[in-house]
């Protein structure tokens, strides 16, 4: 199969649409990250979704729908506070997770019971979601476990040959996923950290919670995503704690091509030579927006890639770190 990349415009969109209605899947672009879009009401689009991922099935899908589109269509219990949160902030990074009402393919939920909706804000995917005007399921657009896709050419070098179009919308703004929160409670919890912060949620509906899951693993997992391996380069990779804990960890390679990733500040800094340094930025939201096409990056660059924990750790930066972690855990660096 050929992988077309295009532009957005009417004709692309007349095209999406048309493998969309024949079962098919779509690369599509939005704020956070690119996603795979299928049709939420098709069961073999939905499965279609999870095997060209490889997704595990039971990690849940998000349906995406157009700013104007009927909730009450697969959604019905909806607090209060739901409406306060899709005021402040949608179209926009933020999932709210419903009681589900068997609307859409049972596959998308993967056996919970609840369904998780989202908004984009950006005009490529509002444009998408209205031309089709149905729920579109799309998880990120990149192979399972690997780093998620900023770009129309990182979704093309993950699926190339295996689907049939990809909407090109620019790089992501965002950077990093939506903030998925779920709204079946008394008040909001958020299950994964994202550019809408615990803080900006209590904000507006007074408190927000966050999900934990056990430990001990006994407890239904709320948001299956959250355990899975997530977000790796195709490299070695360590996190440190400090500038002098990378600098050691630096200097005892031989023989291998090495990559810091650290803040503006530490990059500017930085003294031993021999590296390649790749500046994740000066602020959350720069740091957040560069994160995924920098992992990326190393991936071509380097056969070890030491990450340095950025110092600021609250607000955005919960969801960066969240994905920095998860990302760069190959290497135990104790030893
Ligand atoms: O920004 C985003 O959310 C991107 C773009 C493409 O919209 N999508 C995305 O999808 O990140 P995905 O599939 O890579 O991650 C979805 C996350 C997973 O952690 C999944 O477990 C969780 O959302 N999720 C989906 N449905 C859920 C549900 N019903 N209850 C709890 N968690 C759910
Ligand atoms: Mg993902």
């Amino acid at each position: 199969m050929e992988t077309k990349i295009a532009a957005i415009s009417p004709e692309s969109l007349a095209e999406a649409k048309r493998i969309i209605m024949d079962g098919g899947v779509v690369g599509m672009p939005t704020e956070t990250v690119y996603g795979l879009g299928g049709n939420a009401f098709d069961d073999s689009a939905v499965k279609k979704i999870f095997e060209v991922k490889g997704r595990p099935n039971d990690n849940p899908l998000i349906a995406h729908v157009h700013k104007d589109y009927d909730l009450l269509k697969i959604v019905d219990y909806d607090p209060p506070y739901a409406k306060l949160l899709r005021d402040a902030f949608l179209p926009g990074p933020l999932t709210l997770v419903y009681p589900s009402t068997g609307k859409v393919s049972p596959y998308v939920s993967c056996g919970l019971d609840t369904l998780a909706v989202r908004i984009p804000s950006h005009a490529g995917a509002q444009a998408f979601l209205r031309e089709v005007d149905i729920p579109i399921v799309a998880p990120s657009a990149n192979l399972s476990k690997h780093v998620s896709p900023t770009s129309a050419q990182h979704v093309y070098d993950d699926f190339q040959g295996k689907i049939p179009l990809i909407l090109d919308g620019g790089i992501s703004e965002g950077g990093i996923e939506s903030t998925v929160c779920d709204v079946t409670g008394e008040i909001p919890v958020i299950l994964r950290p994202g550019l809408v912060t615990r803080e900006m949620i209590a904000d507006v509906v007074g408190a927000c919670g966050e999900y934990t899951p056990d430990p001990n693993g006994k407890e239904k997992v709320k948001s299956p995503g959250v355990l899975y391996k997530h977000y790796s380069p195709r490299c070695e990779t360590a996190l440190c704690q400090s500038v002098e804990e990378a600098a050691r960890l630096c200097e005892k390679q031989t023989g291998k091509r090495v990559a810091i990733l650290a803040e503006d500040g530490v990059i500017a800094a930085w003294k031993i030579g021999g590296v390649k340094l790749l500046n994740l930025g000066k602020d959350e939201r720069e740091m957040a927006n560069r994160l995924y096409g920098l992992l990326r990056e190393a991936e071509g660059i380097c056969d070890l890639l030491i990450a340095v924990e950025p110092e600021k750790k609250d607000g955005v930066m919960v969801g960066v770190l969240n994905r920095l972690r998860k990302a760069c855990t190959s290497v135990d660096i104790r030893h």
